[in-house]
């Protein structure tokens, strides 16, 4: 061959590497069974120096490696090595709650002049759906162009709630970022809130504690909770109380004052009424890790974020032999508030047949030096 063709046969495959780099490598293995034999399936979603872990029980991402300041890789969600653990896991370790995320207070709502009783799973109220929530739920997945889309289908009367509601959540690695796409149908009026729980320690699970990680959030507002952290319908203002967080601040330099919504919930776990509009991805956190580097950049569509400080995380035996305390990870989980069904005020979580219900999050790695 003339050195010339074989210059071209290089750029060729050249430009073939670079396309392939450029689409997320995506493949699929057993990670257990069920006790009833179900198997679950993992998915790994790989892009550059990036991957994610996946698995169908739950839609719950396993593990997520990222590159520090150096490029060093760790993993930076919170976790079990196996299946085993997580079936009878209250944390709700990488998951997607559903049909409703979050609480909804004495575990009951009415809509359309009937009343509708769910699950108590947590004192008088219901929490992420009920115990047998989609957390819980083995869901079908299928390989799509740079990741993994999850269906489920809750039938009418699941835990509670009306209507069939076919759920899809999609998630797909591309440009250092995760992105998490949430849609779902019914064939009667409900209600539907989804979101994702995973608890990150940017410097790697296991780590230690988050409270040195500096946390900004898009939020003039939140929704201040009664005892059983159920929103009181108010919307606060952030300033001049440990909610500000709209200057980047270490989590853990109020987390100890004496604050009646602290004390309430251990630590933070209310939610925030982002500053975006909602319906339009924008950006609601960014969290640094002055130690490694690492940046954690949300965006969303939704209209609130629970940020949730791992108050209830006591000796949970997790990955690699590392054993997870209080405020050993953070979640930031958007989602619409907390108990919308039995507050007239708050963003609507009704779903009527012949709508759809679409939200998406996107969490973006950066590295800071
Ligand atoms: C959510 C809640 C917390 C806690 C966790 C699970 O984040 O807001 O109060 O229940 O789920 O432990």
């Amino acid at each position: 061959m003339h050195w010339r063709n074989l210059r071209y046969v290089c750029l060729l495959f050249t430009l073939l590497a670079m396309g392939s780099q450029m689409e997320a490598k995506v493949t699929e293995s057993v990670f257990g069974k069920t006790p009833d034999g179900t198997a679950v399936d993992v998915y790994t979603l790989q892009d550059g120096a990036i991957t994610a872990r996946i698995m169908s029980y739950g839609a719950r991402v396993l593990s997520l490696e990222t590159p520090d300041r150096n490029g060093k890789v760790a993993d930076i969600v919170l976790g079990y090595d196996t299946l085993a653990p997580y079936l009878h896991d209250s944390t709700y370790f990488g998951s997607v709650p559903g049909r409703y995320a979050n609480r909804i207070a004495n575990a009951e709502f009415t809509l359309d002049g009937k009343q509708y009783h769910l699950i108590k799973n947590d004192g008088q109220n219901s929490l992420h759906g009920g115990s047998h929530g989609f957390a819980t739920k083995v869901w079908k997945g299928r390989i799509v162009p740079h990741g993994v889309e999850f269906t489920l289908v809750s039938p009418d009367g699941d835990s509670g709630y009306p209507g069939t509601l076919t759920a899809h959540v999609r998630y797909t690695l591309e440009h250092n970022a995760l992105k998490i796409e949430y849609s779902a149908t019914t064939d009667k009026d409900t209600v539907v809130n989804l979101t994702n729980h995973s608890y990150f320690n940017l410097s790697g699970e296991g780590s230690g504690n988050i409270l040195g990680e500096l946390l900004t959030v898009n939020a003039d507002r939140y929704t201040p909770i009664d005892a059983g952290l159920i929103p009181t319908g108010q919307l606060a203002p952030v300033a001049g109380t440990p909610f500000d967080f709209r200057k980047a601040t270490a989590i853990g330099a109020r987390i100890n004052d004496d604050n009646e919504q602290l004390h309430l919930a251990h630590g933070y776990d209310q939610n925030f009424v982002l500053n975006g509009k909602p319906g339009t991805l924008s950006e609601a956190a960014r969290v640094v890790d002055p130690n490694s580097g690492r940046v954690l950049v949300v965006k969303t569509t939704q209209p609130g974020l629970q940020f949730y400080t791992g108050n209830f995380l006591f000796g949970v035996k997790g990955k690699n032999g590392h054993v997870y305390q209080r405020h050993g990870g953070f979640a930031l989980e958007t989602q619409h508030f907390p108990d919308s069904p039995n507050q007239p005020k708050f963003p609507s979580t009704e779903l009527k047949p012949g709508q759809t219900y679409h939200e998406a999050t996107v969490f973006e790695f950066q590295v800071e030096r």
